[in-house]
């Protein structure tokens, strides 16, 4: 009966690259403190990733990896549906349903379609453009109170939430309304070398992954980008300066401090201090993630049973909502 009560989460990340900080700030660690909460899903969101060219042999590899580190960072199985999307049939299936409830002005507005179709220009493929309703489908299959996210994907939540309004206009109560759930501290973790983009694989420089070796992540974070600032201050002004705002909020988002904390404690020491501090505080949260990841990629076997059984718990909650979807919008049932 209890089970029954529990509020609904769901997320999931593309294996289309390595985990980094902002994928586990931005998200997982909000999936991992609320584990007790809420009935929790999560997945490999392998079908999103073919929008961009990838190599099959390193997706399979590393949509092994992500399931790993998931259960590394803290999401135990037991209490968390973990999935690999391909897995689950109803996601492509109501993807299309959707396609045809969502407005080609509404994609064409989507920031991501249009930053991925300016970097991948010989690609431009219909996949790239209808991506958003693919991730309306994964939502709404497990009717979610909760998409926990980072603040790059509150658009496309945004969206999904513009089609349940649509299509249960049209039908009725078919979807449950989702809400984005975005973090205090790690929402948007900038590069380390470029604090005015996104920290994101593509500048692997900037960019610190949860499997990297400790002396990796310190020299990043000594080479992080600062300001210029005589003063040489740690005081948090993401305006003036933008590099140790974000090294401020990942500081904040691995210790639980806030600003004005974090600034009393760098008092009198400038950059030098805070910077391998910063470094040092990140390499100890991600130290037994790493470590406990690689042991379980090594035990195929369990990692096999993991999202097969992931998948068939997820089928069988998703099947529920696209059989109901089907029946409203006039197909035979088979
Ligand atoms: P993806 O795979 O690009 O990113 C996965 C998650 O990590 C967050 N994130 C960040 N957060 C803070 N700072 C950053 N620099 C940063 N980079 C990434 C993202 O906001 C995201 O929460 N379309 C999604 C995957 C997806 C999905 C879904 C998510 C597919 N279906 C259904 C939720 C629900 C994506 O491309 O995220």
């Amino acid at each position: 009966m209890e089970e029954q009560a529990k509020k609904v989460m769901l997320s999931g990340i593309q294996p289309s690259g390595d985990l980094h900080l902002g994928n586990y700030l931005g998200a997982i660690k909000n999936w991992v403190d609320r584990t007790d909460e809420f009935d929790n899903y999560y997945f490999m969101a392998d079908l999103h990733t073919i929008t961009v060219r990838q190599n099959p042999a390193d997706l399979r590899r590393r949509t092994l990896e992500q399931l790993a580190q998931y259960i590394a960072c803290g999401l135990d199985p037991e209490r968390n549906t973990l999935f690999i999307q391909s897995h689950v049939p109803a996601h492509a299936q109501l993807g299309w349903v959707l396609n045809c409830y969502t407005m080609f002005g509404e994609l064409s507005r989507m920031t991501q379609f249009k930053d991925k179709s300016a970097k991948h220009k010989d690609n431009i493929n219909g996949g790239l453009f209808t991506y958003p309703t693919l991730m309306a489908a994964d939502i709404l299959l497990y009717q979610p109170d909760f998409v926990p996210v980072g603040e790059d994907q509150k658009q496309h939540v945004e969206l999904t939430r513009n089609i349940v309004q649509r299509f249960n206009g049209i039908y009725g109560e078919v979807f449950k309304m989702p809400e984005p759930y975005i973090p205090k501290a790690g929402a948007r973790v900038m590069g380390l070398t470029a604090p005015e983009s996104k920290m994101s694989k593509s500048i692997p420089e900037g960019c610190v992954f949860l499997m990297e070796k400790p002396e990796d992540i310190q020299r990043k974070f000594k080479r992080a980008i600062t300001d210029s600032d005589t003063q040489n201050c740690v005081r948090y002004d993401p305006e003036h300066k933008p590099g140790v705002a974000n090294l401020m909020n990942i500081y904040a988002a691995v210790t639980g401090k806030s600003y004005a904390q974090i600034e009393a404690e760098f008092e009198g020491q400038g950059y030098g201090a805070f910077k391998p501090a910063v470094g040092e505080a990140v390499i100890e949260t991600l130290r037994p993630i790493r470590e406990e990841a690689q042991r379980i990629l090594k035990d195929k076997a369990y990692l096999e049973q993991v999202y097969r059984s992931g998948a068939e718990k997820a089928s069988y909650v998703a099947n529920k909502t696209l059989r109901k979807v089907y029946k409203k919008v006039g197909f035979v049932a088979p």
